[in-house]
């Protein structure tokens, strides 16, 4: 049952640019239908321009099969002769190991690398920054350590990070404003330490930005509340700390805002208006005291409210945006009282 596996490494893709040592059973018959959207040539220079492997896709004939791709092996340094190179799509096959070849760096054509759910391991390559057309990087899922390269700043054209669920240590550069074009960067489920580089701020179109599951530790740069269209910022489960920044809570475009397990002090800004949308606003398992903003009661719309495990003290504003909440979303705090808690 290897043999379509080794087929397509061996036959469809020579050089080789996976080297197979042993496969999982696969359909035979599904696996030659789906070859021929593998790899795609550049009709003008007829060079390999795109290699698209998903192991998990929408495709048809996985789904018919029921079942996603399993493959072994690892990414052969062969892959860097391929110097037309714009696309290299190796994602979810579970089990793809080593290392990625550091050679890849020279592949300058390279706009998105995508290796997502294998079991790569080793460096992010010292000189990534060299790939100046590259717009995805995404190795999440993986078992990758080291540090994040201080080349990564010089990525000019990236958009789209992902580094989450990896073993990388060491801080976030400090640089990383650097990065102008990127709108979502996703480092969550780390051991990455240090201080949110305040830089961050900067980057003018970053929407999403997930930090969650680190240790990074210090106080949340105020910048942060100020960013023209961040809308999703999930910094639950690190060490951080000082006060919530009032520009957080106050900033209308904020839609899922996640600052769970920490150690946040301090009351919690009583800056929300007709404006405020809040998909999420978790901010349980904290040290805030005070009240419940008396102004979240005049929020346009709080989906999912968790202030539970807190300090916090008082009567809990009736309104609109509390009618649907549970007694979980207040639990284990001093002494809140009135709906959905007990009576005062
Ligand atoms: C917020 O983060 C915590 C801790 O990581 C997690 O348990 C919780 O489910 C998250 N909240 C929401 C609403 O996703």
């Amino acid at each position: 049952m290897a043999y379509p596996l080794l087929l397509i490494a061996t036959v469809i893709l020579a050089p080789a640019i996976i080297t197979v040592n042993g496969c999982s059973p696969s359909d035979k018959a599904s696996l030659l239908a789906f070859k021929a959207g593998l790899v795609s040539c550049d009709a003008a220079a007829g060079r390999v321009s795109d290699i698209n492997l998903r192991g998990e896709s929408e495709d048809p004939i996985f789904e018919k099969a029921g079942r996603s791709g399993y493959m072994t092996g690892k990414i052969s340094p062969e892959i860097c002769k391929l110097d037309h190179l714009t696309t290299l799509v190796v994602a979810d096959w579970k089990a793809i190991s080593g290392e990625i070849p550091p050679c890849i760096t020279s592949l300058s054509n390279l706009r998105i690398l995508d290796l997502i759910g294998n079991r790569i391991s080793g460096e992010i390559p010292a000189d990534i920054g060299k790939l100046q057309r590259l717009t995805v990087l995404n190795l999440a899922d993986n078992t990758i350590s080291g540090k994040i390269p201080a080349s990564i700043v010089n990525l000019a054209s990236l958009k789209h990070l992902d580094l989450s669920n990896n073993q990388l240590t060491g801080q976030i550069p400090n640089d990383i404003g650097k990065l102008a074009m990127m709108s979502r960067a996703l480092m969550s489920r780390n051991q990455l330490t240090g201080p949110i580089p305040s830089s961050i701020a900067s980057i003018y179109r970053l929407a999403d930005l997930d930090l969650s599951g680190n240790r990074l530790s210090g106080s949340i740069p105020s910048g942060l509340g100020q960013m023209p269209v961040l809308s999703i910022l999930n910094l639950d489960s690190n060490s951080l700390s000082g006060q919530i920044p009032s520009s957080l809570l106050s900033n209308p475009g904020m839609g899922i805002l996640n600052l769970s397990r920490n150690g946040f002090e301090g009351t919690i800004p009583d800056v929300f208006g007709s404006k405020s949308y809040f998909m999420v606003l978790d901010l349980s398992y904290n040290n805030l005291k005070g009240r419940v903003p008396a102004s979240l009661s005049s929020a346009k719309y709080i989906g999912h409210l968790d202030l539970s495990h807190n300090h916090l003290c008082g009567t809990i504003p009736m309104g609109s945006p509390f009618d649907h909440l549970e007694a979980s979303s207040f639990s284990n705090n001093d002494c809140l009282c009135g709906n959905p808690l007990k009576t005062c």
